[in-house]
């Protein structure tokens, strides 16, 4: 079989990892999370106390952070200078910070040539901001995901509560819209629909309704 790149973008919380999960497991290929490869280089910098306005600093430190990913039981895993780093890298610190510190156009450039790499390999679906607009323009399917700044941080409050941390649903929405701006607004490879991507608004669809839209798209393009 040829190999299938498929992209999904979209803003934080619109459900981007569930649905490219369960669509990498329908197709029986690769989920790629390039947020999590983000998160790695944040928590080296929050572990080494740089801040994200250090850019001379993290321009620096670029050759001594190797990033790279596994699959242990089939869930991907960030090796970050030899240390998996998967179950530290959930934290709203170091989100935030991955929000940051992406905005560094060489910290960019590193990670999306490690991405590049891994489309080339072997089928993928790889979900994160800037896939259908620059790391696979070519992709065989593109998807933007989105969701209302309140249906995300309903979902993410629920999240917290389930894991048994009470925050503010207000604050949360705060977070996620300045998360959305920086995103949205940094200068390198801004999160953006990409032209030839498909809009689906997950605020009023169940996981399996929007699995099953995007498996029908993909099923028409190849
Ligand atoms: O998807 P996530 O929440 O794990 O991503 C964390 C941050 O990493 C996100 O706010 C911006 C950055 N990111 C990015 O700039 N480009 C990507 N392809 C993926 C994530």
């Amino acid at each position: 079989m040829d190999i299938i790149n498929i992209a999904i973008d979209g803003p934080a919380g619109a459900g981007k990892s569930t649905i490219a999960k369960k669509i990498a497991k329908e197709l029986d290929i690769i989920y790629v999370d390039t947020g999590a490869m983000y998160r790695a280089f944040g928590l080296y910098c929050i572990r080494n106390n740089i801040s994200s306005n250090q850019n001379d600093i993290i321009n620096n430190i670029l050759n001594d952070i190797d990033i790279s990913i596994c699959y242990i039981d089939g869930e991907q895993q960030v090796i970050l200078n030899d240390e998996n780093v998967n179950q530290f890298i959930r934290d709203e610190e170091v989100g935030k910070m991955a929000s940051e510190i992406s905005v560094n156009k060489n910290v960019r450039l590193k990670l999306v040539e490690l991405q590049r790499n891994l489309a080339t390999k072997k089928s993928i679906v790889m979900d994160g901001r800037d896939i259908g607009t620059y790391v696979l323009p070519n992709a065989t399917t593109k998807i933007y995901l989105n969701a209302s700044v309140e249906t995300r941080a309903k979902r993410r409050h629920k999240e917290l509560l389930e894991k048994g941390i009470s925050r503010n649903l207000e604050s949360i929405e705060d977070e996620i819209g300045k998360r959305d701006y920086r995103d949205m607004n940094r200068e390198f490879a801004p999160l953006k629909k990409a032209d030839d991507a498909i809009e689906v608004d997950t605020s009023n669809l169940s996981i399996d309704e929007v699995v099953n839209k995007i498996l029908k798209m993909i099923n028409n393009n190849y």
